[in-house]
């Protein structure tokens, strides 16, 4: 149901539409993409960052928003808190109740630990929940990981730590038999084959999907899975400065009751952070896709003891956040609704490019499309593009987008905008941190020991870019992970004197540093309240 300012564009897409689905767009040339990039990409402007001044990665180039909360005070000093008398005490500690926390914590207790989830909201309050296209895995016999390496190697720009992705890759089919077996319900063709599609930058179809919720089902599954076992979750309770012991380990963390603002420590031989992503810091003004809680947590407990941050300057925009409705703005539209043949058209109604290059590209060219070229669709908070739904059902026929997007038909059904018969406006939104703690391929960080990092928090899996489907892989393949390695790992822990010198050193280096800064961190929160005058 578009206003009458939106009918003359709608009209020309209609109008294009045979045209269109038949048109076999070009993919643009690499020297064309990195142009593209440098001059669209907020990643290339350089104004939104800022060198930190202080901490291990001292130097190094990150979003503002994200140099204030890392260069910030501690919310506590060191003497708030009675370290001798813990109100836990565990063998694994996980920080964070999204996926990648959640398969921690099961292969943690797999392996005979004693461990604990702690989360600022609930279990399932997370990224992985919002996730709707799917999770990659080459495991049909025109694919093999190392297709899969080929393609998400030259989708991060040949940056990713080799060593993680090719764990990434090689563990893919695994992680899906796991997660089936778990009872995760993935789509499957009558022969019970796994129907599998393209994302971005993909050679292979090796999407596999549960409709567009993919990650709503397997949060649903693992959080089943944690319950059964017993595995004790403390919600509503923010991790706000990890514990060391006298040696530097990472010995626990102090945990702030969110309702209450209680303080209590939790020792542990082992501290899993899974804490997710950095989507409500709203970088460059941008909205968002993820859930409430996504405020870089894990970076700035990881940075404030010393643990190395990779990439941090390299987020990732997903091209198709909802530009209209206004209700709906920044949420996720999944890419499976170009993979299932939609393409992006212009306020002209013309194919402007390919609809499946990797996401970096394709944010770029739609805000090249909607600034330079002058081509984007008017809406009361913006510029935008169409993506031009109807196409999926010439393609797939009718009832395709009911049976394989309903979440989408739904999301936009609210608001009378049937996405079998009209196109929806896109522009992009902030969507995953492609940068985070620096780990090794057993998770644990590359500098502090007894800490391990899964999920949205590790820096380096994707290297600069990452593609659709990698990240529902790599909570599950990392999390699995660090949650066997430090259920092998507390078994040789004695932990020493626990301490919280580090926030009286990093105290200092702030004033060393000239760092004038009222900021506390960190900040588990949006800011979303309005400010009333006087
Ligand atoms: O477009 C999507 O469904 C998002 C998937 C992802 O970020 O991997």
């Amino acid at each position: 149901m578009y206003s009458e300012k939106f009918q003359k564009s709608l009209a020309a897409v209609e109008a294009a539409r045979d045209k269109n689905v038949a048109m076999e767009p070009v993919r643009m040339t690499a020297q064309q993409k990195t142009d593209l990039l440098a001059a669209y990409h907020p990643d290339y402007r350089q104004d939104q960052f800022e060198e930190l001044k202080i901490g291990p990665n001292k130097g190094n180039k990150v979003p503002k928003e994200l140099a204030a909360i890392l260069q910030a005070h501690s919310r506590i000093t060191a003497d708030s808190v009675d370290l001798e008398n813990p109100d836990y005490d565990v063998d694994v500690l996980v920080i964070g109740g999204g996926g990648a926390g959640s398969s921690a914590a099961i292969e943690a207790h797999e392996a005979g630990a004693n461990v604990m989830i702690v989360t600022k909201l609930r279990i399932g309050d997370a990224n992985t929940m919002m996730a709707e296209g799917g999770i990659q895995a080459a495991d049909k016999p025109n694919d093999s990981p190392a297709i899969h390496f080929v393609d998400a190697f030259g989708g991060g720009h040949f940056a990713a730590k080799r060593e993680l992705l090719q764990k990434l890759v090689c563990d893919a089919p695994e992680a899906i038999k796991w997660l089936s077996e778990l009872g995760v319900e993935f789509d499957k063709a009558e022969d019970g084959t796994m129907i599998t599609t393209h994302g971005g930058g993909t050679s292979r179809k090796r999407m596999h999907a549960a409709k567009d919720y993919s990650g709503a089902e397997i949060m649903r599954t693992l959080r089943d899975e944690v319950f059964n076992r017993g595995i004790p979750v403390v919600d509503f309770t923010a991790a706000i400065e990890l514990i060391l012991d006298e040696n530097g380990n990472a010995a626990g963390a102090v945990l702030m009751n969110m309702e209450t603002k209680e303080l209590m420590v939790a020792k542990a031989k082992t501290v899993i952070i899974s804490t997710g992503g950095a989507g409500r810091m709203h970088y460059q003004g941008f909205p968002t896709s993820n859930h409430y809680g996504a405020t870089a947590d894990g970076l700035v407990l990881g940075y404030r003891v010393g643990a190395k941050l990779l990439y941090a300057e390299t987020l990732q925009y997903h091209p198709t956040g909802a530009a209209y409705p206004e209700q709906i703005f920044g949420a996720l539209v999944t890419e499976k609704v170009r993979s299932l043949g939609a393409k992006l058209v212009n306020v002209n109604g013309e194919v402007f490019m390919h609809p499946l290059e990797t996401r970096d590209v394709t944010a770029a060219s739609i805000i090249r499309e909607c600034s330079d070229r002058n081509n984007g669709v008017e809406t009361d908070d913006g510029l935008a593009v169409w993506l031009d739904t109807p196409m999926i059902e010439k393609i797939g026929g009718e009832g395709t987008i009911e049976k394989r997007i309903p979440a989408m038909m739904r999301m936009f059904g609210q608001f009378g905008i049937d996405i079998r018969k009209e196109p929806i406006l896109v522009y992009p939104t902030l969507h995953y941190q492609n940068g985070g703690l620096d780990i090794t391929p057993d998770g644990m960080t590359t500098n502090i020991k007894n800490l391990f990092v899964a999920g949205e928090a590790v820096g380096g899996i994707h290297g600069k870019n990452r593609l659709m489907g990698n990240s529902l892989l790599d909570i599950i393949v990392f999390g699995r992970i660090a949650g066997k390695s430090a259920g092998a790992t507390y078994k040789n822990v004695n932990v020493g004197k626990l301490t919280l010198d580090h926030i009286a050193k990093f105290e200092k280096e702030i004033a060393d540093a000239g760092i004038e800064t009222e900021t506390v961190s960190p900040k588990l929160l949006p800011d979303y309240a309005r400010k009333v005058n006087g």
